[in-house]
């Protein structure tokens, strides 16, 4: 048997879902056992024509049928159900309204206890008819790219449902980024609106949502127009007149019903930038019947979502997991999405839990960084909330520790609820490898098994070659296309094949390492590329380190990720600086204008946690910065560094070891 690297992490036991899931529910069960699961996934894979073809007639409603469900057969350079035409916002809005116009699509809870309002389905498709035909009006038109930056209010989701309304494409930008992000993603994806707010509020402050827009805007020369919501109406923020409308005036201007515009089952839905390992952001492209199937599916068979629940993302729209779980899928199902504006600390820790008694949630899905927080902070901000509505609990965006994941179980699912640890990633648009609720058996800190139609491969990274058979280890690939797999990376498909399919010919390349375990389970072994996971948000060292050489006085960078007991990892950044007699107060000025500079040029939350100015950066004789080395002293491993003499300057190894300690 082979012996694994990681096998500490996987001595655990399996817990099968207690018959109570099964007894509680106030249905049943989407599906009826594991065997059901297991004979679908084998037909899935062994014939996925016939698999998806008819569960993509069965969910989703067509304008016009699609001729061929797969094509090519193999490979990935597959399109899925073509020459079908389809509309997003129809299966996510009109279906459900037409037969349930009071239903609640939307619980919004603003960041403000007690604020906050219902939105119905039949409300829904009023303001999305009237927000598509103001875009119209300002010349959007299908295929056209629509930048939205907009905090979580109900109007976050009627934009990207009016957008997709009239065929364009959205590409939503996480509103904590800065007005430099944001200005690149508006140039890349050449979009002429924007949809924005005046301010956000977020755990009790404001912020300038509006005048950061401005800033971007200064430098996006083909910006038209930008639409403003009104969230605080704070007087003082700034308008201009001729290009900025208000979203509350142009609405009324329009009836409250409008048709669909038909698009082909491959016209792109949205675009979303997701950090890589290189600099420059990846414009992430989705199509519009693949993605939004799979978007359906999994949140009907991962969390077991019905008609009648209550689904609680506790994510943002700006990333995958608020497009795919906020919007397409609890919408495509026709639930009730909470779309919540704050955090989970405010006012207090109980925030979470408040929601889920207030609107009966039957589903929460969260990343563990916020689990560790609220674990942290105790469990008396549980213990007088009812929270018998859950029935399942999500995991998402980093591996979830046992201890973790044994504490969500126990004291929020209070041992009745399954824990969907759900393994996927922005350019997937759906999770890859998840155990579906009630019939999964789930063992902590693993994802499981994978979902209908996906076919994972454990691969050597060294030769390539497939790793057959359980007990393995290596870096964790996908087999074959699935329909919500990115199509490209926008206005760049070389790169797309670079990143994802030429590392590994014959297989899409996750950039993660990954484990197959003695029972046939997946276990997330972490990146193996130069992308970093702090609270769940993906960074890119290379972007960090581009960010911090735009301050005038640096000479040389590099950022690596290190461990942290909060954010799981954190950002440390090494520094050398172009004076070297610079003063004590000197250097800690310099060191609070590298963290400005990062908090400007990307977001606050990419903000290195340590930074540490150094003489020199350890090099390969071919001038090769080894960050191997600053993750090894970062790790206190500094003892395991191998031999180092082989470096051009040994000497600076000597002395980051010695910064490192300083701050422990
Ligand atoms: C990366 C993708 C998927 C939505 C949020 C993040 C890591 C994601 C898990 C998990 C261990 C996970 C991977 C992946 N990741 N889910 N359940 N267990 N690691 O999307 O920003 O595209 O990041 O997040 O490293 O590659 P993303």
């Amino acid at each position: 048997m082979p012996q694994l690297e990681n096998e500490h992490l996987m001595h655990v036991n399996q817990i099968e879902p207690t018959s109570e899931y099964q007894k509680n529910h106030p249905s049943s069960p989407i599906l009826k056992n594991f065997e059901e699961y297991k004979t679908l996934y084998n037909e899935s894979i062994e014939n996925p024509t016939e698999f998806y073809g008819r569960i993509a007639r069965k969910e989703l409603d067509w304008i016009k049928d699609f001729d061929v469900t797969k094509y090519p057969l193999t490979g990935f350079n597959t399109s899925w159900f073509l020459n079908g035409e389809i509309n997003a916002s129809y299966n996510c809005v009109d279906r459900h309204a037409f037969k349930n116009p009071d239903k609640p699509a939307i619980v919004y809870e603003a960041d403000e206890p007690g604020e906050g309002r219902i939105v119905t389905y039949g409300e829904l498709l009023a303001e999305v008819s009237q927000l598509a035909q103001v875009l119209t009006e300002l010349g959007v038109k299908k295929g056209d790219t629509v930048a939205v930056y907009l905090p979580m209010i109900p109007e976050a989701i009627a934009t990207i449902l009016a957008i997709v309304r009239i065929g364009a494409v959205h590409s939503v930008v996480f509103a904590g980024f800065s007005s430099g992000s944001l200005r690149d993603r508006i140039n890349d994806a050449d979009s002429r609106v924007v949809i924005t707010t005046d301010e956000s509020k977020r755990g009790g402050k404001s912020i300038e949502t509006k005048k950061i827009v401005d800033e971007a805007l200064k430098e996006c020369p083909n910006v038209r127009n930008v639409i403003v919501v009104k969230r605080t109406g704070n007087k003082s923020v700034p308008f201009i007149e001729g290009r900025d409308v208000w979203y509350h005036e142009e609405l009324p201007k329009y009836k409250t019903y409008t048709p669909p515009v038909p698009v082909n089952s491959e016209d792109t839905l949205f675009l979303l930038y997701t950090s890589g390992s290189t600099g420059k952001p990846k414009g992430i492209q989705h199509t519009t019947a693949g993605y939004l199937l799979n978007a359906l599916l999994t949140t009907k068979y991962t969390f077991d979502v019905n008609q009648q629940d209550v689904f609680f993302t506790a994510g943002d729209i700006g990333w995958i997991t608020g497009h795919t779980y906020v919007v397409y899928g609890p919408l495509a199902v026709g639930a009730t999405t909470v779309v919540f504006e704050g955090t989970p600390a405010y006012p207090n820790f109980s925030r979470y839990w408040e929601i889920v008694d207030k609107y009966k949630v039957t589903q929460f899905y969260v990343a563990p960084t916020a689990l560790r927080l609220l674990k942290r902070a105790g469990d008396h901000f549980i213990e007088k909330y009812d929270l018998s509505s859950l029935r399942v609990l999500g995991s998402v965006g980093e591996p979830i520790a046992a201890e973790v994941w044994e504490w969500y179980y126990e004291k929020i699912g209070r041992g009745r609820c399954t824990i969907q640890d759900t393994y996927w990633q922005t350019e997937n648009g759906s999770h890859l490898i998840a155990p579906l609720a009630g019939i999964t058996p789930m063992k902590p800190g693993s994802a499981s098994l994978p979902f209908f139609g996906i076919n994972p491969a454990i691969v050597d990274p060294v030769s390539g070659q497939e790793l057959k058979g359980n007990n393995v280890e290596g870096v964790l690939c996908i087999k074959a296309s699935w329909p919500s797999m990115t199509r490209s990376i926008w206005k760049d498909y070389s790169r797309y094949l670079d990143t994802y399919f030429n590392p590994y010919p014959g297989y899409f390349f996750t950039g993660d390492g990954g484990a197959r375990d003695s029972d046939g389970f997946y276990w997330v072994l972490g990146r193996v590329d130069d992308v970093v996971n702090v609270s769940g948000h993906r960074l890119s060292t290379a972007e960090i380190e581009a960010a911090i050489l735009e301050n005038p006085n640096v000479a040389e960078n590099a950022v690596v990720g290190f461990a942290d007991e909060l954010t799981g990892q954190a950002v440390a950044a090494f520094v050398s600086l172009k004076r070297k007699d610079l003063s004590e107060d000197q250097i800690s000025l310099a060191k609070k204008e590298l963290t400005q500079t990062v908090r400007k040029e990307i977001g606050p939350f990419a903000a290195p946690k340590l930074v540490l100015i150094v003489d020199d950066l350890p090099k390969t004789r071919s001038g090769k910065i080894m960050r191997r080395i600053l993750r090894k002293v970062l790790a206190h491993e500094e003892d395991q560094l191998g031999d180092i003499s082989t470096l051009s300057n040994p000497e600076a190894v000597t002395q980051i070891i010695s910064s490192v300690q300083a701050t422990r």
